[in-house]
């Protein structure tokens, strides 16, 4: 299970508590990781009471509603609304997930709210993706040939192979598999990660490219692809329900296949 860990920065101060006047039975108390690298001051937990009858039913609604009603110095990030663009991912009660697709009502008692673990953070919520990022550029995540394509024609792909996309290219690169890894933690500055490994399968697997022997030279290392050690965290927390501990099974295989 991905298991709450305090984001890189962390030596908590004593923080503010917001009060709501609602009736009871409908308050629910929402504990925010701070955290302003302008202030100077050490992270802290402010909590929040929010009137549910009054809000939406994500939490992506309670940090809406905080932000716009409460503190307008809340930072975290969002776009879609609707667990497409992988914005607003965070850690909720324990576990990595999105905002704008976690229920209120699924988390019991008071919601604690952190950045992604093992991260540094930029601003309260908000991650620091670069190394992500650039992990991502690594693995040249666009289609690359060899071969002209056919004259005046597409690259065409049959149902089947095409099929074989499915499970890989839903991926909406919120993080939420890889800084939910331990391995990720301990070794994210040269292990790609289960989201990058992924993403990097997700090339090997498509008939239409054409530079699967290099890109596996590229994954084949003790470190980029073999500190994944089947701990299954990924498979376990990934909002879009993807398997990434299958693809990068698959990759091994996919190498250990080529040396036989
Ligand atoms: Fe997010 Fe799932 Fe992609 Fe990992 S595999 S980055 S959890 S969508
Ligand atoms: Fe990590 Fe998933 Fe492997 S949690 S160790 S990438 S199976
Ligand atoms: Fe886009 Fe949550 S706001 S995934």
């Amino acid at each position: 299970m991905a298991e709450f860990t305090l984001p890189k920065n962390s030596k908590i101060t004593k923080g503010r508590t917001f009060k709501s006047d609602a009736p009871k039975g409908q308050v629910k108390s929402f504990k925010i990781y701070r955290y302003d690298p302008d202030s100077g001051a050490n992270p802290r937990y402010d909590t929040f009471e929010v009137d549910t009858a009054e809000c939406g039913p994500m939490v992506l609604d309670a940090l809406i509603k905080i932000k716009n009603e409460i503190d307008p110095t809340l930072t975290f990030r969002r776009s879609c609304r609707e667990g497409i663009c992988g914005s607003c991912s965070m850690n909720m009660a324990g576990r990595n997930g999105l905002a704008c697709t976690t229920a209120i009502e699924d988390i019991k008692g008071e919601v604690r709210i952190t950045p992604l673990p093992h991260m540094d953070v930029i601003k309260d919520l908000v991650p620091d993706f670069t190394h992500f990022y650039a992990q991502y550029a690594s693995i040249q995540p666009w289609l690359k040939t060899a071969t002209p394509a056919p004259s005046g024609k597409e690259r065409l792909q049959s149902p089947d192979d095409r099929d074989k996309l499915n499970g890989l290219y839903e991926c909406i690169l919120c993080a939420c598999c890889s800084t939910s890894c331990p391995s990720y933690w301990w070794n994210g500055d040269r292990f790609l990660g289960p989201a990058i490994l992924l993403q990097a399968y997700r090339w090997l697997a498509d008939s239409r490219d054409e530079m699967t022997g290099e890109r596996l030279d590229q994954l084949e290392d003790p470190f980029r692809l073999y500190r994944c050690h089947t701990i299954m965290n990924c498979a376990n927390v990934c909002p879009k329900g993807l398997n990434p501990a299958k693809a990068i099974a698959e990759t091994k295989k996919l190498i250990a296949e080529r040396a036989a």
